[in-house]
């Protein structure tokens, strides 16, 4: 696990990036830049309501590059004002990460922007253990296999107290752990689930495993109690970015934050021997993706 700390005051980079944070960011670390802002605007700071979210919802969220806004029932008014806040915040962090990772450039793509009013653990995760963040995991979604797109996520605090993570053991570690305990896919059922529309696209090998790891951390309560971990205290006004399908991650408390997420093929990856997908084929000794997609 590892933390590094970036004097990034600015979302506009006033100076070469240093290549040093690609390595870091590619090994598993959180970069986290205590001073980068994204101020919210006076009419902004009204936004600052759990109660403008739906019942079931966590988050307030626009999807890829597009401009519909969903997650609340606010006032007309205050849709356009939340839909430009997330819009500015989308620029703001693509902007921010094309100059610091040059090779990801045109790459990215932009796979969702949320706002999350609410205090972590509240809502559907109070419901779920699945869905419950405060316990440990890399982040995979049953429905929305990414066949080995990574997820870089960008995270900003916009409230007035710490956003408490605890960030666990290196993702190769976690995976010697569990690995060896999941079964390998039953062939047909990826196919079976895709046609009934359960998941997005076919589940490939590697989203079985990542799946299965996300599912069996968070479902091991010694583990999320004894496995090597820090906690980390995201102050007011600060922003972290982080790969959140390797860095294993736990909002343990918090409100008001909002967050890029980033599909980036492996492709544009420098180091991509330290992604999931490489470690996870290493211990299976053979590929978790079609060739064609590798
Ligand atoms: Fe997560």
């Amino acid at each position: 696990m590892s933390i590094e700390r970036l004097d990034l005051q600015d979302w506009q980079l006033n100076a070469a990036p240093d290549p040093a944070w690609q390595a870091a960011l590619e090994d598993g670390a959180v970069l986290y830049c205590p001073n980068l802002c994204f101020a919210l605007s006076s009419s902004e700071q009204h936004y600052l309501d759990p109660s403008l979210t739906n019942q079931k919802r966590k988050s307030i969220y626009i999807r890829g590059d597009s401009a519909t806004l969903y997650g609340t029932d606010a006032s007309a008014n205050d849709q356009e004002g939340l839909l430009a806040m997330l819009t500015r915040y989308r620029s703001a962090s693509m902007h921010l990460l094309t100059q610091m990772f040059p090779g990801y450039g045109p790459a990215m793509r932009p796979a969702g922007t949320s706002f999350r009013p609410r205090p972590t653990g509240t809502g559907e995760a109070a419901l779920s253990w699945r869905k419950d963040d405060t316990r440990l995991h890399v982040d995979a979604f049953p429905s929305n296999p990414t066949r080995g797109l990574r997820i870089l996520r960008v995270f900003s605090n916009v409230g007035t107290s710490a956003r408490v993570w605890r960030v666990g053991e290196s993702f190769e570690d976690m995976a010697r752990r569990f690995v060896p305990n999941i079964s390998a896919p039953l062939p047909g059922f990826a196919a079976l689930i895709h046609s009934l529309g359960i998941t997005k696209r076919k589940r490939s090998a590697y989203d079985h495993y990542m799946l299965h790891l996300h599912d069996r951390a968070k479902a091991d309560l010694g583990y999320q109690r004894d496995c090597a971990q820090q906690r980390i205290e995201f102050a007011p006004a600060s922003s972290w970015i982080c790969f959140s399908d390797q860095v294993m991650h736990a909002a343990e408390s918090g409100q008001y934050m909002i967050e890029q997420t980033i599909h980036l093929p492996r492709a544009a990856l420098a180091y991509p021997e330290h992604s999931p997908l490489r470690i996870l084929e290493r211990m299976a000794g053979r590929e978790l993706l079609p060739a064609a997609e590798t």
